[in-house]
């Protein structure tokens, strides 16, 4: 099927470029990276509110990051988008402008009990308050202009292709400004299905 072959092809892609940022926190990630049997799980298309600023998150891109959202954003409407909050979380705003979908994992169309990879995509001017797990966890921010936060330390804006590591249950928070967020996350070890923790 056409979107199978295309989330193959995209899983694909996110494997070259993440070796090739050349990250040593990458490295455990890409040991565990499912070496075969890509596509061991159909699933069901779910779109979310937040789908909407696909658009705006394509002209955020990066150069280097320019590829996966398009690629991304041509399979957004194909692919399962879910959300780990619900309003008593974080208020029904943030759920207007909050989601993820995965591609390998306990969950989704690649199966894994080691590592989990997928998207997070977050609307402007929002703020993903603190919070922390249990996994280890790289993100690379594919569009610019967030300010994103590791436990106690400074408000930092980080560029598009740039990994940014969280060790396990080192609390983190992320807030957009006039553009969305998009960004590759990566989960390792613990509970891969596992509710973050609000601080
Ligand atoms: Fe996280």
């Amino acid at each position: 099927m056409k979107a199978e072959n295309n989330i193959i092809a995209l899983i694909i892609a996110i494997r070259n470029f993440l070796e090739g940022l050349n990250d040593i926190h990458l490295k455990p990630f890409l040991a565990d990276w499912p070496s075969a049997n890509y596509m061991t799980r159909s699933v069901l298309p779910h779109c979310l509110p937040v789908l909407s600023w696909m658009p705006a998150a394509v002209k955020a891109a990066g150069k280097k990051t320019e590829v996966i959202v398009k690629v991304l954003a041509s399979l957004a409407n194909h692919i399962a988008w879910g959300q780990t909050y619900s309003a008593q979380d974080f208020g029904a705003g943030f759920l207007e402008k909050y989601g993820w979908t995965e591609f390998i994992g306990l969950r989704g169309p690649i199966a894994s009990n080691r590592m989990a990879c997928g998207f997070l995509f977050l609307g402007p001017q929002i703020e993903y308050p603190r919070h922390s797990h249990e996994a280890e966890e790289v993100y690379v921010p594919l569009t610019g202009q967030t300010l994103w936060q590791r436990s106690n330390q400074d408000w930092a804006y980080r560029a598009p292709g740039l990994p940014i590591y969280h060790a396990s249950r080192v609390p983190h928070a992320m807030r957009t400004e006039t553009v969305p967020l998009l960004a590759l996350y990566l989960w390792r070890g613990g509970n891969l299905v596992q509710k973050s923790l609000i601080e």
